[in-house]
């Protein structure tokens, strides 16, 4: 996959109309419907700034939840439109559809250094269906596409991919960072190169494991998923986390780290729990051996320990899902240790997205790591080095 795609930067925008995608899918209070972390709002600002400080007139574009289609209240992007203007400090126009007359109107009186806001694009059934006379009536509007939906990326829709059948596409500055750093990564690492998976599950991340093993020095497994591999060993895992359709791939990774000569750490103690809650407090026992009634929560003190020793020396570390239930205090350690040994580290660290996003940001140790993705689904897919839509469709510098 190549990563080196034309931005806002290699191209005249002065005067021009530009549709910008971004990614607007903000959480949302579920009963007040107020926008809970604007994190992706803020993310971006340089390119909606850089666009209006350069003279184009900016139709922004995103989508909002999971409408499937249909015209719902609650996900109307009215609000990301206010929050927006906020953060700008500048008016937001708003259109009351997508690609009607309302949106046409307000679009073709845009002027340089002006920015109006689409309603919610899944609104529209055919925008995850990718279809291209939608794709065609977004286009229509504007003279220029600029990708910066990053969390988007990995879907094929029309306002990420069909659009730039019909625009010149370049990427804004939110997406050339992320392809610049974890493509960088993933492409030509200072090594060692250290991954770190955690999460709970094996299948979500079976291609991000298969893809890490040929490229990473040292793969480091925790969180729930780590479960899977010890079982497959023959471990006790008690009522731990597994996913026993998945036990012959854990064995296929675990061969195909000897074979490549990655080194693989699974944890060796864990801190377990007869009850999987925020009052529980965990006993520490071997990963291998943990009793019936129990389940892993954390990893344990010298899992810890050594997993920190990895990525201690390591010259780009890249993490994924947490190491353990972090959303509980007392299985918070394991997570939280990780976090303080990125930041401690002196390596280019890489929080892909998602959870351990979270618990970096959570835990207080967001500005003391490289970069953190803005995607979640999307990281993963670069990850798996699969080819994203919303990238292969820009540009080549
Ligand atoms: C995300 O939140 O990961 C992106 O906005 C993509 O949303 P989706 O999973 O609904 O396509």
């Amino acid at each position: 996959m190549n990563y080196n795609k034309k931005t806002v930067m290699d191209v005249d925008v002065a005067g021009k109309k530009v549709l910008l995608r971004c990614d607007f899918n903000v959480p949302q209070d579920k009963a007040t419907g107020e926008i809970t972390s604007d994190k992706r709002i803020v993310a971006a600002l340089p390119t909606i700034n850089y666009l209006l400080d350069n003279g184009a007139a900016v139709i922004a574009c995103s989508h909002l939840g999971k409408p499937k289609g249909e015209w719902k209240e609650k996900l109307s992007l009215s609000i990301v439109a206010k929050r927006l203007g906020e953060l700008l400090g500048r008016e937001v126009i708003f259109a009351k559809d997508i690609v009607g007359e309302d949106a046409k109107a307000k679009a073709a009186a845009l002027k340089g250094g002006e920015i109006m806001l689409l309603e919610n694009l899944r609104f529209d059934p055919r925008e995850e269906k990718n279809d291209p006379a939608m794709a065609k009536e977004l286009a229509d509007m504007a003279e220029l596409y600029v990708s910066d939906a990053f969390g988007t990326v990995h879907r094929a829709h029309a306002s990420t991919a069909g659009v730039a059948a019909y625009l010149p596409a370049v990427s804004g500055l939110l997406v050339a960072r992320e392809l610049e750093i974890m493509g960088g990564a993933l492409a030509d690492p200072k090594r060692p190169f250290v991954a770190v998976l955690g999460g709970a599950k094996v299948s979500d991340k079976l291609g991000v494991i298969n893809n890490l093993l040929d490229k990473a020095d040292t793969l480091i497994i925790g969180g729930g998923m780590a479960y899977t591999f010890v079982k497959a060993q023959g471990g006790s895992i008690g009522k731990s986390l597994c996913e026993n359709d998945r036990l012959e791939y854990a064995l296929e990774m675990i061969a195909k780290a000897k074979a490549n000569g990655v080194e693989l750490l699974l944890p060796t103690d864990t801190m377990a729990s007869a009850e999987f809650s925020a009052t529980a407090v965990g006993t520490v026992v071997p990963t291998n051996a943990i009793p019936d009634d129990m389940e892993g929560m954390d990893i344990g003190p010298d899992t810890r320990e050594r997993f920190c020793a990895a990525v201690a020396d390591a010259g780009t570390v890249v993490w994924n899902g947490p190491m353990g239930v972090f959303e509980f205090d007392n299985f918070a350690g394991g997570t939280r240790a990780m976090a303080k040994a990125l930041t401690e580290c002196g390596a280019v660290t890489i929080i892909g997205g998602g959870d351990s996003a979270a618990a970096v940001e959570q835990m207080g140790f967001a500005d003391k790591v490289t970069h953190i993705s803005t995607g979640g689904g999307a990281s993963l897919e670069f990850l798996e080095g699969k080819e994203l839509p919303g990238v292969a469709c820009l540009l080549d510098k």
